[in-house]
């Protein structure tokens, strides 16, 4: 996917100036992804996991939220606070697990299992939401199950990997909804192991979107947040990470002498492993955002309070669980 060109000529700006003056001008507070480039993620005022960001968008008191992350997480912070302006520099910053789970199949797909609840991951759409009963992060969700009765029966969308992987580690069958992030299913069990190989004795952090086959190979097992905080504990002075490798960025502001190695996707080099959506943003475009407050998201009332409802159960289940790496195994 190729990010469009910006309206207008804006060479010459010096844009880190003139994001920083809307920023005061609007009162406004930047929220980023961990899978954000390195420049948005410096000029943030928070970066974050999709829990810690939903947390940090329900309670800032700024008037206007700059989310530098992708449109389901632009709608969470809508959602949490409709009474703030929430604009998303590109608003075709979407996720393939949203493109897998569209409404109209979920609904059917919950009406014909009646006796199931919905607990669904956080990347799908304000509709989604608003069908399902409890929504998780990766960074509550092994919190969030346990809390759930075991006779309780569950369906699990719309990323089938991190549901597979919850029922394995928890041995509870779920219905899971057959949807994928492309960018964890490019990487490579054969170029993983030939780099394991290559460094005898390093650890493999993992992100539980990925297939089975390459959280077979990891010694961890965690949300970005968690897997940053992996590579503070390590013991060695080298990781390899099977996440989007821009979170990369924080690992080594926060350990300047590792080395971080990103997993390698088919051809062992190619940039499939970089999120499509999240590249879509740019200074650029989050200069002109909070310029015209463009694109600018909006919620059906009845939609925003129904997802809201599975929402809040998220955020009271999970206490917590925020930035532990719940889903790490050692
Ligand atoms: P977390 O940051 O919550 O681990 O989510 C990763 C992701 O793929 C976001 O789209
Ligand atoms: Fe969606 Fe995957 Fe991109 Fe996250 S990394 S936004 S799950 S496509």
């Amino acid at each position: 996917m190729n990010a469009p060109t910006p309206r207008e000529n804006l060479q010459g700006l010096d844009l880190l100036a003139e994001i920083k003056r809307l920023k005061k001008e609007r009162n406004a507070v930047i929220l980023a992804h961990y899978y954000q480039k390195p420049e948005i993620q410096d000029l943030a005022d928070f970066v974050g996991d999709s829990l810690e960001l939903s947390k940090r968008a329900a309670e800032t008191d700024a008037d206007v939220i700059a989310f530098c992350g992708v449109k389901f997480m632009a709608e969470t912070a809508k959602i949490l606070s409709p009474q703030k302006t929430v604009i998303l520099p590109d608003m075709a910053a979407g996720c393939s697990l949203e493109d897998a789970c569209p409404p109209g199949k979920f609904k059917a797909f919950r009406e014909a299992h009646p006796d199931h609840i919905a607990l669904t991951y956080i990347n799908c759409s304000a509709e989604v939401k608003a069908l399902s009963d409890i929504i998780v992060t990766s960074s509550s969700a092994e919190t969030i199950l346990s809390k759930i009765p075991p006779e309780q029966k569950i369906i699990f969308g719309p990323d089938r990997h991190l549901g597979g992987y919850l029922s394995r580690k928890f041995n509870r069958e779920m219905l899971l909804w057959p949807g994928v992030c492309i960018v964890h299913e490019a990487f490579s069990e054969t170029e993983l192991l030939k780099l394991k190989a290559q460094h005898p004795g390093v650890p493999v952090a993992a992100h539980p979107e990925c297939p089975p086959h390459i959280i077979d190979h990891a010694d961890y097992v965690g949300s970005t947040s968690g897997i940053l905080q992996y590579a503070q504990t390590i013991k060695g002075d080298t990781l390899i990470v099977a996440t989007e490798p821009h979170i990369i960025h924080q690992m080594e502001k926060a350990e300047p002498t590792k080395t971080f190695i990103g997993a390698p996707g088919a051809d062992g080099n190619c940039a499939c492993n970089i999120c499509p959506y999240m590249a879509l943003n740019t200074m650029e475009k989050l200069y002109l955002a909070l310029r015209d407050l463009q694109p600018q998201i909006h919620l059906d009332e009845t939609v925003r309070l129904a997802a809201k409802k599975s929402l809040d159960r998220m955020l009271e289940m999970a206490s917590g669980t925020v930035g532990k790496g719940d889903l790490g195994r050692a």
